[in-house]
């Protein structure tokens, strides 16, 4: 594991972002798993400036999306992504729908399917949550998990943004083992709050009660942190 601790988050995106450039002329097509949430906006603002607003050669397959996804209106990844990546060549391909039971799963299968048809993930962007979730795997998760429905926690409805009594409570989450799948894990993670999550996941003995301290077992994980966020880990 690499534990890379900047001055600012703008730093840390540069870096990440010449990483994927040089994957991107590395590869014919360059799977990228994309996060949402705040943490991931330096890191698209500069991928746009650096790479293109098309994203040449960038096949985009995003980790989550509430359910149903009709729900959440503006506030869906799906228009996350496309807010950031308007003039993209291949729209990123979404784990969002309103489908239930039976087709559902049928419908999550269908998307581990696709993407493993494509030859899976080359580097997978992360955030983390406050209680150390991933994706939307919440506390509880277990590592085998994979891509399905789950049941948000109070403190992520809290934060998501949605007005009071409106936001779904559930949301399709590729699962830990999934993002474990992934050749390469870049997760970025800015400013103080986050900060007992990272120390967590890091230096604590891997446990579902935080599901990010599952990456400690993957074999090529960068964090990409800025100072607040490193502020809890023993050797800063
Ligand atoms: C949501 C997403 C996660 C993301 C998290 C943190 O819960 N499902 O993938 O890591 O938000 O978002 P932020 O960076 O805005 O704190």
């Amino acid at each position: 594991m690499e534990v890379n601790v900047f001055q600012t988050a703008d730093e840390a995106a540069q870096v990440l972002v010449a990483e994927i450039s040089q994957l991107c002329a590395d590869n014919t097509t360059l799977n990228l798993g994309f996060a949402t949430g705040r943490s991931m906006l330096p890191v698209y603002s500069a991928m746009r400036s650096t790479l293109g607003a098309e994203l040449p050669g960038i096949c985009g397959w995003n980790l989550d999306e509430y359910w149903p996804q009709s729900a959440a209106g503006d506030l869906s990844f799906a228009s996350f992504m496309r807010a950031q990546f308007p003039l993209a060549n291949t729209p990123a391909q979404l784990p969002g729908t309103d489908l239930t039971g039976a087709d559902l799963d049928q419908f999550c299968k269908s998307y581990e399917d696709r993407l493993e048809a494509s030859g899976g993930i080359d580097l997978q962007l992360l955030g983390i949550g406050v209680n150390g979730h991933i994706g939307f795997n919440e506390p509880g998760s277990a590592p085998d998990s994979r891509t399905r429905l789950v049941k948000l926690t109070t403190s992520t409805i809290e934060r998501a943004g949605f007005p009071e009594g409106s936001s779904p409570q559930q949301a399709i989450s590729m699962g830990i083992e999934n993002i474990l799948a992934a050749k390469r894990i870049r997760i970025c993670v800015f400013g103080q709050e986050k900060s007992a999550a990272v120390a967590r996941a890091i230096e604590s003995n891997m446990d579902s009660s935080c599901p990010a301290s599952f990456l400690q077992i993957h074999a090529d994980i960068s964090w990409f942190l800025d100072r607040e966020a490193a502020a809890g880990l023993s050797s800063s």
